[in-house]
């Protein structure tokens, strides 16, 4: 525990973020909400443990303090279907192992270790980032098992992940659209998949970011939202 009362290195962050302004509370609902007020861009704000973390599609982000990196960044860009797929790519860069799921969860051995949640506010666009880094368990029922850096052998400190994923981040929300579709879409073909009522083999991205699936029967469908599942 520091002098501000965090297990958090803040200070460490703020020397090597030196563009960014970091605000890193012991307990918050969200980081997403948190994030708003005041709603200034590159404002990173980040929790020890949140008590109402959110995940895509309504669900919970399980947030036990101190064992995983949750924060949410203000960025001055849109728009967000382009942006979410960029913040995959910066994470899975930033750790160096697995695979991205569209259109953003990053899975290592077929188990979830990080997720995204990217939110238009105004002219901003919210991101939050969810990465489970020392978890040994996992609450039951969840709906892609997880993981964490720690169960996958990846040894880091939430502060050097941190400060190394932030410069990444962005990076890649700059990086024009065909470079963001060609990075992504080696990560978008050839899966068998199921996407709500379609099942069948995922074949690239379209030019919006969307996920393009070929049914049995060689029909092709575009997929604008989540919920995508290996089968
Ligand atoms: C998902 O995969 O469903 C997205 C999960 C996003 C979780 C992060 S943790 C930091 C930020 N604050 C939240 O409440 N959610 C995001």
């Amino acid at each position: 525990m520091r002098a501000n009362g965090l297990s958090f290195d803040l200070d460490s962050v703020r020397a090597r973020l030196p563009g960014h302004r970091v605000d890193w509370f012991e307990s918050v609902g969200s980081t997403m909400i948190e994030a708003r007020q005041p709603l200034v861009a590159r404002r990173i704000v980040g929790a020890e443990y949140q008590t109402a973390g959110v995940g895509r599609h309504g669900r919970t982000w399980h947030s036990p303090a101190g064992e995983g990196l949750y924060f949410s960044m203000v960025l001055a860009v849109a728009p967000v279907p382009m942006i979410t797929l960029a913040l995959g790519l910066a994470v899975r860069e930033a750790i160096g192992a697995g695979d991205l799921r569209w259109p953003n969860d990053l899975l290592i051995g077929g188990r979830k270790c990080a997720g995204i949640l990217a939110q238009a506010e105004g002219s901003n666009v919210i991101a939050g980032i969810g990465i489970n880094v020392s978890q040994r368990e996992f609450p039951e029922g969840l709906d892609t098992p997880a993981t964490s850096l720690a169960l996958e052998g990846i040894e880091i400190s939430r502060e050097d992940l941190l400060v190394s994923l932030v410069p990444r981040i962005d990076e890649w929300v700059a990086r024009p659209a065909d470079t963001i579709l060609k990075a992504f879409d080696p990560y978008a073909r050839g899966q068998r998949v199921r996407a709500g009522e379609v099942t069948g083999i995922t074949a690239g991205l379209d030019p919006n970011g969307f996920l393009r699936v070929r049914d049995d029967s060689g029909v092709e469908h575009t997929i604008l939202a989540g919920g995508v599942r290996a089968v």
